[in-house]
């Protein structure tokens, strides 16, 4: 299966381009970048944290989109233009 234009949206995280696949949620695109092993930390330790469950339940996967603070990424799908910072640890 071939991916066209269409299927392609191209957005910033920490003001860096990135083009993902449409319909994938944030956290998917985050993880396309190479944050598998997280794009936060813990407050205590500075553990990596990122996606955990994928449902929006525990917090784990937060991040700054369009201004908004605390966003669950894994419940946001990619926009054209989106703009993502991640924040370690204080998004
Ligand atoms: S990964 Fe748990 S709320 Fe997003």
């Amino acid at each position: 299966m071939s991916s066209s234009p269409e299927d392609t949206v191209h957005l910033t995280v920490d003001g860096a381009p990135l083009a993902a696949p449409a319909h994938r949620t944030v956290a998917a695109a985050l993880q396309l970048e190479g944050e598998a092993a997280g794009w936060r930390t813990t407050r205590r330790g500075g553990e990596r944290r990122g996606l955990f469950c994928g449902i929006g339940v525990c917090y784990d996967c937060l991040a700054t989109v369009d201004g908004r603070r605390g966003v669950r990424t894994c419940l946001v799908e990619v926009t054209d233009g989106m703009d993502v910072r991640t924040g370690a640890g204080d998004a």
